[in-house]
């Protein structure tokens, strides 16, 4: 059958990694979780005490860094590894979402990351989400979703997750988090958050996560049968 890349962008907190993964589930694509590759660097740039504002500290932080994933047997849950060590509960701490934006602002760690969600997806049957997998990542993908969601209820569904994670986060500081970070990867001027023309719009606030799933689903399917 015909394999294609699905590339899946939005704004923070839409909900786009978990209908990522599970339409990747549905039609047995690999899925890639391109924001915890920028989670895992922030948390590498952290942990190091390495400045961003250093060019020299960002060549020494980018040798030094490598990010991986493997499915945990148990819950068959991909799972974001840095340098060998299991840092997917680290990397959605708030600790972690607030440098985020700032490490991805970065040229030369961008292109680092591009340069490996490329290769992981170079064989397509690959669903990406991200802010600029259309636009930059896989600019001839077959199918781009733009994801959209007001965000008073996107803050509530990530307060939501952290809770099932054991994290009790005040809820306007999770919406602040995210009108930051909209605002700062939407403006930024290395490959900022972008709707390119050719991307299928859809606004889950008042979808199910099984309808959100079903309607790209359905735009798959077109595209793979046609
Ligand atoms: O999808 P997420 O919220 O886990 O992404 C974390 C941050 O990484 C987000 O604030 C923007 C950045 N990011 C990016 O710049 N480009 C991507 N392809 C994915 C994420």
């Amino acid at each position: 059958m015909n394999k294609i890349v699905i590339a899946i962008d939005g704004y923070s907190g839409c909900g786009k990694s978990s209908t990522a993964k599970e339409v990747a589930r549905q039609l047995g694509y690999i899925y890639i979780d391109s924001g915890a590759m920028y989670r895992a660097a922030a948390l590498h740039f952290l942990n190091e005490g390495l400045s961003l504002s250093s060019t020299k500290d960002v060549v020494k932080g980018l040798s030094t860094l490598q990010i991986t994933f493997q499915t945990n047997p148990s819950t068959l849950r991909q799972e974001t590894y840095l340098n060998g060590i299991n840092v997917e509960e680290e990397i959605r701490t708030m600790r972690v979402s607030e440098r985020v934006s700032e490490v991805a602002s970065i040229k030369e760690i961008r292109q680092a990351m591009v340069a490996q969600q490329q290769e992981l997806g170079k064989n397509k049957g690959v669903v990406m989400d991200g802010r600029d997998i259309a636009s930059v990542v896989f600019p001839d993908a077959a199918l781009k979703i733009f994801m959209t969601a007001d965000v008073d209820i996107r803050a509530k569904r990530r307060q939501v997750e952290l809770q099932q994670k054991g994290q009790e986060v005040d809820l306007q500081e999770i919406k602040e988090n995210l009108i930051a970070r909209d605002r700062k990867d939407s403006s930024r001027v290395e490959s900022p958050l972008l709707k390119v023309t050719d991307a299928i719009e859809i606004d889950t606030t008042s979808l199910s996560f099984e309808q959100q799933v079903g309607k790209i689903i359905a735009h798959a399917q077109k595209v793979i049968f046609n």
